[in-house]
């Protein structure tokens, strides 16, 4: 059933409070819920509907007395009570759920022997009867009771009132969450886990007592994430004014979870791979990940849970908002344009795709057959991204007002994305015309630009157009407010002073000669506008859309001379790389063509000269080298094609990399001699980069396949003394089929094999291979006894593992596809998320050729066709097929 913003409702009933009462066991657990009721309006009786999925119904009392037969009517989905007394009253609702048998990881669950919840976003009705919507707050208690041998630690929100012993070996706690909150918030864990402890005081003076969970053995790898925590407290309090409000603060790392993490009021609920951490057994990008996911978690206390959304609808609200702040946080953590680069190109290779296909759907969806399906990088990165157009648009402080002013306002309630633009509006009193549509539109604007320069009047010339696709549904769309941050370089590749600029009639003076300003945001709003720059001395080499700051896709009649000389000069360091990453997309677009026309490969030394002198260039940050010679993605330039040809792509990438290799060799080999690690692992800035430096280099000489290359990449591997440096030269080795690949790999997991998550990575290494007809190798993963496809993480890292090999996914014999589509339906019984999420792997079928399009077509035929498909499966497998 597909459900639409348009139709919402306030609910008639409000809820006050709220006291659960769990008693765990291995056959049954009884969940007992008390609740205080409250009509929204005085006087109305109408019914109460309460949400609820595969529950046992063993009593419901109103005002302490048990309901009769016809009082109430249950349904697969509701419990309704037909007439309720008016004015207040108490709901008792008794039901039994049996968590053991949970395999969808949502509501009440066990992983690895311990209870644990999942409620977002629909999730606690799996565990009692309730309004399942977020703009019912209510104030929580939450009893549990357990065996006490098996589950030694109880937890839940807020504060512990209260625990002891029972009879029969069993004990309890009972503990109180003092804020409001949605049920969504709701969380309950019990199983033997012990904490690292801490603590942190607030500069109020708040002492905060923070513990991580994790069962005993993992204990010594939640260094970095207490780590992690406190520095994303104090990040909070530094840049947004935000400090916690309780005085305990659990985080519990659970190896079976469907998503990354939870932000569960004062008890955030992780997936291991986003807590667990050691030198030796996690990369730097897992380091990365764990900082990022730990601030945005601790984030949400103030964006997601003090100030809520209203309806599913308004998700990136706070999930928009959130991964903003978790950016900025690791920008201030580490640098940030390697950050601000890392997040275009994520977005890029999963989101522009996203947007451009059938599951296309604006930052706030207008509908959803199941909200799961809307946890997507539309919500999370395009809406990061709307969020940073207001900062980009008001600067830091207006930014900051118009935060303050949305907590000042909404503390405590459940909101709307038009009450937070409000709130930025009315900070600032700014004029934001076209801005929300930004929340309404889907589809990534194409925005062109041409310069002119006049050299009679010393003015330069920018025009820009725009235009937003069609996406299902969207047909037509209004031009949007796009913010465009431009600076100036002259002939010697210095920013030039931007004085005034002649846009719509008038004249605005930008800066005068005392305080020169020579980055300027222009204000895009209509489908054709011109800016004119006053006072340029000579022609300019623009650069255009500084730090990226608008999602969108800019054509711009730049020559690569011009990006060259931007590649080279440009203050804007984002742009730098920006600029090489045109002339690389460029360069790949014709070697594709070439490539289908049979015509000889060759590259242009021009590009080689330019990869040459970044290597060299040693006023450069070496992760910025990584970055500035890593091509763009395969799915990144296909996604520029008329009709997507994974073969000629990966060809031509495979091509460039390896001709790179042959011709810069001596610089790749010196880089790996000069960078390698001598001081003991260490998270910081200058390490990680010497290490992504010294691993780029190593994977480009991989693909000479030289006998002496293979041997230096042996020895890395044998002498490496962390994972980021050992992992990468097993990916490296791995990249040539041979004995030699296969003994690495084979020694990696003897090594390793007692390591859950680095044996994910090692399942992920083979399944992402482009070794033709890899797809016999991953089927043959699945009978692994390492394997199980029960584990969300075992699946990401094995399924969508092989999802990231274009070439084998799209196999034109269709073995790729047919092995897909038989490993969603079994997935789909067993934890319908997950398989939703392998499934849309499917869903820009139609962009490529015509054989493969019909072999992918059965596919997701087969799919709709099987029995008992779930909801989340139909929506996105239905949608493809329809758009
Ligand atoms: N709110 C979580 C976050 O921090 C994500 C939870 C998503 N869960 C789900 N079942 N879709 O981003
Ligand atoms: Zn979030």
């Amino acid at each position: 059933k597909e459900i639409f913003l348009k139709d919402y409702k306030m609910p008639d009933y409000y809820f006050d409070s709220v006291s659960l009462n769990f008693s765990l066991g291995e056959e049954n657990t009884i969940v007992c819920s008390n609740i205080f009721v409250y009509p929204r309006v005085e006087g109305i009786s109408n019914p109460l509907v309460l949400d609820g999925k595969d529950l046992k119904l063993l009593s419901i009392k109103v005002n302490g007395k048990e309901l009769k037969k016809e009082d109430f009517h249950l349904d697969a989905q509701h419990l309704t009570i037909v007439s309720p007394p008016s004015g207040t009253f108490s709901l008792e609702i008794v039901t039994e759920i049996y968590p053991q048998n949970n395999t969808s990881l949502e509501g009440l669950y066990k992983s690895s022997g311990n209870f644990c919840t999942q409620c977002e976003a629909e999730g606690f009705r799996k565990i009692t009867y309730y309004q399942d919507r977020p703009d019912v707050m209510a104030k929580y208690s939450c009893r549990v009771e357990a065996d006490k041998s098996l589950y030694p630690v109880l937890l839940s929100n807020g504060n512990l009132i209260e625990e002891g012993d029972l009879e029969g070996g069993r004990h309890y706690a009972l503990w109180e969450d003092p804020f409001k909150k949605p049920c969504y918030l709701f969380a309950l864990v019990a199983g033997k886990l012990v904490s690292r402890d801490d603590n942190f005081i607030t500069r109020s003076g708040r002492k905060v007592s923070l513990r991580i969970w994790t069962p005993a053995e993992d204990l010594p790898k939640t260094v970095h994430a207490m780590y992690s925590l406190k520095a994303a407290m104090k990040w909070d309090e530094d840049v947004f004014g935000l400090e916690y409000d309780l005085d305990l603060f659990n985080i519990v790392a659970v190896p079976d979870f469907n998503m990354g993490a939870m932000e569960n009021k004062s008890l955030n609920i992780f997936n291991s791979k986003l807590v667990l951490a050691s030198p030796e057994t996690a990369t730097d990008a897992d380091y990365a990940a764990i900082l990022g996911v730990i601030g945005h978690e601790y984030f949400h206390n103030w964006t997601g849970n003090r100030v809520t959304c209203r309806d599913w609808f308004q998700l990136s609200l706070k999930e928009g908002l959130t991964v903003f702040r978790d950016q900025e946080f690791s920008s201030d953590m580490g640098s940030r344009t390697v950050k601000r680069i890392a997040d275009v190109s994520r977005l890029r290779n999963y989101q522009f795709p996203q947007d451009a296909g059938p599951m296309a759907h604006p930052v706030r969806p207008h509908s959803y057959i199941k909200m799961d399906n809307f946890y997507t990088v539309t919500v999370y990165e395009k809406g990061a991204e709307v969020v940073r157009m207001y900062k980009t648009l008001l600067g830091s402080e207006g930014f900051r007002k118009g935060m303050d002013l949305y907590f000042k306002r909404h503390d405590g309630q459940a909101v709307t994305c038009e009450d937070f633009f409000a709130s930025m509006r009315d900070a600032n009193e700014a004029n934001f015309q076209n801005f929300l549509l930004w929340y309404s539109q889907a589809g990534t604007p194409r925005v062109k630009v041409t310069s002119s320069y006049y050299a009679e009047t010393n003015t330069f010339s920018l025009k820009f157009s725009q235009e937003v696709p069609p996406t299902p549904g969207q047909p037509v769309k209004e031009p949007m407010l796009i913010p465009v941050a431009v600076g100036l370089l002259d002939s010697k590749g210095k920013d030039m002073p931007i004085t005034s600029i002649y846009h719509d009639g008038t004249l605005e003076s930008v800066s005068t000669h005392d305080r020169p300003i020579y980055s300027t945001v222009l204000q895009f709003k209509k489908k054709e506008e011109e800016f004119v720059f006053s006072d340029i001395p000579e022609w300019p080499v623009p650069s255009i859309l500084r730090g990226y700051s608008a999602p969108i896709r800019l054509d711009s009649d730049l020559t690569d001379d011009d990006l060259n000389f931007l590649l080279a000069h440009d203050s804007d360091e984002f742009n730098r790389w920006e600029a090489g990453q045109v002339l690389a997309r460029k360069l790949m677009l014709s070697l594709v063509s070439d490539f289908q026309q049979n015509k000889p490969l060759n590259l242009n030394p021009k590009f080689v000269q330019g990869v040459r002198s970044i290597l060299g260039d040693t006023s450069l940050d070496k992760e910025f080298i990584a970055k500035a010679i890593t091509l763009p993605g395969e799915g990144e330039i296909m996604d520029m094609m008329e009709v997507a040809d994974p073969d000629a792509v990966h060809a031509v990438r495979s091509f460039i990399k390896k001709y790179l290799a042959s011709e810069l060799k001596s610089e790749f080999l010196r880089l790996v001699e000069s960078n390698r690690s001598t001081e003991t692992y260490d998270f910081n800035h200058h390490s990680m980069a010497r290490r992504a430096l010294k691993n780029i280099a190593l994977a480009y000489l991989v693909s000479l396949e030289d006998a002496e290359i293979t041997e230096l990449a042996l020895h890395e591997y044998k002498s490496a003394t962390n994972m980021t440096d050992q992992f990468a030269a097993l990916a490296a080795i791995a990249q040539n089929p041979g004995k030699i690949r296969d003994e690495a790999l084979s020694d990696f997991y003897t090594k390793w094999k007692n390591d859950f998550l680095v044996v994910n990575k090692w399942f992920a290494l083979q399944a992402m291979s482009d070794i033709p007809g890899n797809v016999e190798n991953v089927k043959s993963l699945i009978n692994h006894p390492a394997f199980d496809i029960r584990n969300p993480n075992k699946v990401y890292s094995l399924i969508g593992g092989f999802c990231g090999s274009p070439v084998n996914l799209h196999a034109k014999d269709g073995s790729g596809y047919k092995f897909l589509g038989e490993i969603v339906v079994q997935l789909d019984k067993i934890n319908p998320q997950v398989a939703s999420r392998i499934v849309s792997a499917f869903s820009r079928w139609r962009r490529y050729d015509e054989t493969r399009q019909s072999l992918a077509k059965a596919q997701l035929e087969m799919i709709m066709s099987a029995n008992g498909l779930s909801e989340n499966v139909f929506e996105i497998a239905s949608k493809s097929l329809s758009a």
